[in-house]
């Protein structure tokens, strides 16, 4: 099934959390929405029907950590899922590929399924292949990457309105399945349901993980509809019905 991932950021409030569950619980099961809302906005979607995803997690079970969030915690607290390596976690709380890596291995531990989010700066447009295969060498020869989802998010994309041409984005999926076969492939950054058609137009892409545009329920909604007509249970009925 087509994936359709929520990042809220820091963005929401328990107010819109519940217009979502809401609203969300009432479409039928097309694609997989996972919603990853604030860790304060958790405990608020604890009525979802579908997946619940935390935007970070630390790589220590318990300890003096002050601030920080377990990921065995957000697994009690229903989260399948959690978003590591953001490029603003990367830009702005100086995480590393190493430090990225530990958080990826303690999720695995707990069962949480990990999406990591890879993608080049502007200044990096020219040599995206060896960006990638740097964000990703600590990944590269596992054989255990089934649950991982990896999200390309070009930095330059996030929150500007820009994207990369369908072209471009289809050599950089050939890319990636090479280094990663066996795993789910998303795009990030700028997705709206303007442009959602061509991206999950492109062979490999198995969804989008969606900033700005899943802040609003009418907009988030239209991308969930889209993303279903890609889907396969759609080609299933439709084949069903000729
Ligand atoms: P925008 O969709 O707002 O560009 O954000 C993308 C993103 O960072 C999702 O993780």
């Amino acid at each position: 099934m087509n994936i359709v991932v929520a990042n809220w950021k820091m963005n929401g409030d328990i107010f819109l959390a519940e217009q979502f569950v809401g609203r969300l619980n009432e479409i039928e099961d097309v694609c997989e929405i996972i919603i990853c809302p604030p860790a304060a906005l958790l405990w608020s979607f604890r009525n979802f029907k579908y997946y619940l995803g935390a935007q970070n997690c630390f790589y220590e079970e318990s300890g003096a950590f002050t601030g920080e969030n377990s990921p065995r915690l957000l697994k009690e607290l229903g989260c399948d899922y959690v978003l590591l390596g953001h490029s603003e976690r990367r830009a702005l709380f100086h995480e590393s590929d190493e430090v990225i890596y530990r958080k990826w291995n303690a999720a695995v531990a707990q069962s949480l399924r990990p999406i990591v989010c890879i993608g080049e700066k502007l200044d990096e447009r020219s040599n995206w292949k060896e960006v990638l295969s740097r964000q990703l060498k600590n990944y590269i020869d596992r054989r255990d990457l089934n649950d991982t989802i990896f999200a390309y998010e070009p930095v330059w994309s996030i929150g500007t309105g820009l994207t990369p041409s369908e072209e471009h984005l289809a050599e950089v999926i050939i890319f990636l399945k090479g280094i990663l076969p066996t795993s789910s492939l998303l795009y990030g950054g700028s997705v709206s349901s303007r442009n959602i058609g061509g991206i999950m137009s492109i062979d490999g892409v198995t969804g989008v993980l969606v900033g700005g545009s899943s802040l609003k329920i009418e907009e988030f909604e239209n991308i969930i509809r889209q993303m279903s007509e890609n889907s396969q249970i759609y080609i299933i009925h439709y084949e069903v019905s000729h």
